[in-house]
This record gives C-alpha cells, structure tokens and sequence, in this order.
C-alpha cells in the first residue's frame, strides 16, 4: 500500500486527479466513481485536465459504487444526479455510459444482480477512487460487511444517516434508510484502489483501515489485501497513524 500525506486538502485532490487522468491516458476503458465530498477535489483536477490538457472520456466508461434506494428520479441528492453535476456533465463522457444502481426499481435484488454483471461485462474497472465513511465504510458497505460481499441492500447505520444529514437540509428524516451498495468484493476487484480522506474526523477511520486489524468491523480495511492501493490523505487526517 502507498500512503502519501498531502500538504492540505486540495493538493490530495489534485494527486488523486492526477493518478486518475493518467490511468485514462493510458487507456483505461472502464473507473469506478465515488460521492461525498471526499473525491471532489479529484473530480476538479480531472475537469481541468479535460479542459486545458485534452483529457478525453470518450472511450470511457464509468461506475458508480452505489446509491439510496427510493430517492425520486433526478432527486439532487441522488447520487446518479450528484455525480453528473460534480463531475460527468463537464467532461465528454457520454451519457449512456455513466452507470449507477438503479434505487428505483421494482425488484431492487435483480437490479444489484443486474449492475454486477454489468460491471463484469464492462469492466474491469482500471482504478476506484474511494471516500472512507467515518465509521470506516466503504461505498455503503456498513461495518459488519462480508469482506467478499457483491453489489446488495443495505441498511445504513444511524452514524451514517446522522453523517448524510447534512446533505438532506439536516432532516434525518429526509435521509434514506437502504441503499444498494457494490459489495466489498466487487470493489476489490477494480486493478487500483484510489483512497482519499481528508479531515480530522476521519482521522480515526484512516487508521483503523490502513493500521488496524483486517475485520468486517472496519470494511475499509480489506484495502490492506489488495495488491495496488493508493492511500491519500491530508496531515489532520494521518493524525492517528
Ligand atoms: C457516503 C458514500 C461514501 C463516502 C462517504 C464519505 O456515505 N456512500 O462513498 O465515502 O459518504 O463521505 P464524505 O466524503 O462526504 O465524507
């Protein structure tokens, strides 16, 4: 595994980017995308290389690692909806070759069967940018996750709604209870794991993914069996390792 420790919060963005765009430059035909505020950073370099360096998606295809179930169509915290206005429509990816789990439909278990085997079919997946949730999860992927687990439900902790709340206007209520998630396995199977975290408070998840026991309890941690991980964090977040 390799931890570099950024300067600050924008510059783990900017080498995130950077590790992403030359993946895509080397031909890369399939990545795996992320939510949250961790990845933004990266989605800025990206859209900058895209504009000023010629970085081009149009050979591209992309994955996202999951998304509520329930949310409306189009809802602005979809992550289907948040990924195309923080990142894809200010690139030239096409359209029809963004792809999420579908939180809509009418049988939610075929429909995370149907997104595993499209990204089997479409993959593999060259690199997977990744946030840390701060209880240590991985896309949704809760604490008590098989660590072999594949793209399914789940039930989101209180912690996490409770973190998401903020997203929502801060009415839990308004936060979704489940979610279709890739599993762990699947995550795993993506060549280069692109982890970024940034922020005291995710100091202690940092740790115990990078530095702690290889456990379901800390999802996160499976990035210690994989062959090719890049950790990058910033110095508040390193502060426990
Ligand atoms: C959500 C997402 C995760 C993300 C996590 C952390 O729960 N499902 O993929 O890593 O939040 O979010 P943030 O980067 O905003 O702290």
């Amino acid at each position: 595994m390799e931890l570099v420790i950024a300067d600050d919060a924008a510059a783990a963005g900017r080498l995130a980017g950077g590790i992403m765009a030359d993946h895509i430059r080397g031909g890369a035909h399939a990545i795996g995308l992320a939510t949250g505020s961790s990845p933004l950073g990266a989605y800025r370099e990206l859209i900058r290389q895209h504009r000023e360096r010629d970085l081009s998606f149009q050979r591209v295809q992309a994955f996202l690692l999951d998304e509520y179930i329930g949310l409306p169509p189009g809802h602005p915290q979809s992550y289907a909806r948040f990924i195309r206005d923080e990142f894809t429509a200010h690139v030239d990816i096409a359209d029809d070759a963004v792809h999420s789990p579908d939180g809509n439909a009418a049988d939610i278990p075929s429909a995370a069967a149907s997104y595993e085997r499209m990204i089997a079919t479409r993959g593999p997946i060259a690199v997977q940018i990744l946030g840390i949730g701060g209880n240590g999860h991985l896309g949704f992927n809760e604490p008590g996750s098989s660590l072999r687990s594949r793209t399914r439900v789940k039930t989101l902790t209180p912690k996490t709604r409770a973190d998401n709340a903020r997203f929502f206007d801060g009415d839990l209520a308004r936060v979704p209870t489940h979610v279709l998630t890739q599993g762990l396995g699947t995550i795993g199977d993506a060549g280069h794991l692109l982890m970024i975290a940034t922020g005291a408070a995710k100091a202690e998840a940092v740790a115990a993914a990078v530095e702690g026991p290889v456990s379901a309890f800390c999802p996160a941690s499976i990035l210690q069996m994989h062959p090719h991980v890049t950790v990058i964090v910033d110095p508040p977040a390193a502060a426990y390792l």
